[in-house]
């Protein structure tokens, strides 16, 4: 594997740096005010990134339609650092987002080599029954296995059709070791993304990604196979809008330059169209729009690209990453509530060897897995939160106060949380779509 390509599927800890300077990806702090639910996983800078998210707010703030999707790979249980994007994907669901759900069975099967039927039940039972657990409303939810999903496995096909080996080994490292089924797993991920933007679902629309950095890569590939089934290239130019053609018809560029010649002053060339003197700012949005909907009348997808925002690993309790594959490092949303508290309480801190140096130098919660875990996932309340991490700092505070408290709210959140998910257990198969 190339030293400068993110592998998605290696599990490590990524460089997120990088990503800012080198792959466009943005600070999302900015953006928050607009929102009308600002998330703690935002408040608190653990989603930290985005691609175009600034599109996903104006169709908040407009209450225009948009989408957000997201997938699991089922290859073990779900655990709270996964529980993240069910979170994410329940916020935006409750901003007014179209939810998109896959399991990634397809996925799991080649790059984990676990059975289908094996997904299937780790899928039912731990991703899609915590997901409603913890707030999804199922009834307006779109959930499906990758396998058993034949209009998405068409739309895999079509990716296919616009992308080729060279890409995938530039985005991912592949060679020509590479299993083609692994390939076809990354296409999966592609139509899995653009899915939301089907006819079956209202056609073109915003859509959001929440992932980890790791998947960046999944975005990248995607946006560029949405660009390449557009029909129609639009930019501004100067004082002008151009419309170029990368695959329409002569017939169909002259349907839009009858469209679009009452938005200003328009010349027709082969293969493109320019715009002059476009009355105000808006009119670029309303003539991407125009072409959009030109398109998709003649047949094509009109794709957006594809949004995303991005949030940073967990860490394991031991250290390190939260990984299924080491128990100790994780805490799933299925295990004994008694169980998780020892975790918790055996958990690696950013407390002082001694007690006496721990008072006179303070602590380090940026260090502190116990301290992440509060964060991240166990206060909800800001005031609270800035007081323990001052009382750490200050060294008036020790860890087996914060392994105490940590410990009974993660026993607490597992009570309720599994009295739930008996609750949703009942009906999942009727909210399966496939
Ligand atoms: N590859 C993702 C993971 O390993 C799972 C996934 C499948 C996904 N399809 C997706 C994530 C679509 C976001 C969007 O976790
Ligand atoms: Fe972590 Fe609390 Fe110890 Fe500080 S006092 S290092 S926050 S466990």
């Amino acid at each position: 594997m190339n030293e400068d390509k993110i592998d998605p599927w290696a599990s490590k800890v990524i460089e997120t740096k990088k990503l800012f300077e080198e792959f466009g990806i943005e600070e999302i702090m900015p953006l928050m005010e607009r929102l009308p639910i600002k998330h703690r996983l935002l408040r608190r800078g653990m989603i930290s990134g985005h691609r175009d998210y600034d599109r996903i707010v104006d169709a908040i703030e407009r209450r225009e339609d948009f989408a957000v999707m997201s997938g699991f790979m089922p290859s073990g249980e779900a655990h709270i650092g996964n529980k993240m994007v069910m979170e994410e994907i329940i916020w935006h669901q409750q901003m007014g987002g179209e939810a998109f759900v896959a399991i990634a069975d397809m996925e799991a099967h080649v790059v984990r080599g676990v059975s289908f039927e094996k997904c299937r039940r780790l899928g039912i039972e731990g991703y899609i029954t915590s997901m409603i657990a913890l707030g999804l409303d199922p009834e307006k939810a779109h959930i499906y296995f990758q396998s058993k999903n034949f209009k998405l496995r068409d739309l895999m096909f079509e990716t296919g059709i616009v992308s080729n080996f060279s890409t995938l080994g530039a985005i991912y490292g592949f060679s020509g070791e590479t299993s083609i089924s692994h390939a076809i797993s990354a296409l999966t991920q592609s139509a899995d993304i653009l899915y939301p933007q089907l006819k079956e679902f209202g056609g073109p629309k915003p859509v959001v990604i929440p992932v980890g950095f790791d998947q960046d890569p999944h975005i990248r590939l995607t946006r560029d196979i949405a660009s390449k089934f557009r029909k129609f290239r639009v930019e501004q130019r100067g004082d002008y809008v151009s419309i170029r053609s990368r695959s329409a018809s002569e017939k169909l560029i002259h349907k839009l330059f009858d469209k679009i010649k009452e938005y200003g002053t328009v010349k027709k060339y082969k293969g493109h169209i320019d715009v002059f003197n476009l009355e105000s700012d808006q009119n670029l949005k309303v003539i991407e729009e125009l072409v959009r909907k030109t398109e998709v009348e003649e047949g094509g997808y009109g794709f957006h690209l594809p949004s995303s925002i991005y949030h940073r690993f967990t860490s394991g309790l031991t250290g390190g990453k939260m990984s299924s594959s080491k128990p100790e490092s994780y805490i799933s949303l299925t295990e004994k509530p008694e169980d998780a508290a020892k975790k918790v309480k055996r958990a690696k801190t950013g407390g002082r060897v001694t007690i006496n140096e721990q008072r006179e130098k303070g602590g380090e919660p940026e260090k502190c897995a116990v301290f992440e875990l509060l964060l991240f996932h166990l206060i909800e309340d800001d005031e609270e939160i800035d007081r323990i991490r001052e009382e750490c700092k200050e060294g008036e505070r020790v860890c087996g106060e914060c392994k105490a408290l940590a410990a009974d709210l993660i026993e607490e959140f597992l009570i309720d949380h599994q009295e739930k998910r008996e609750e949703a257990a009942d009906r999942i198969d009727e909210y399966l779509e496939a």
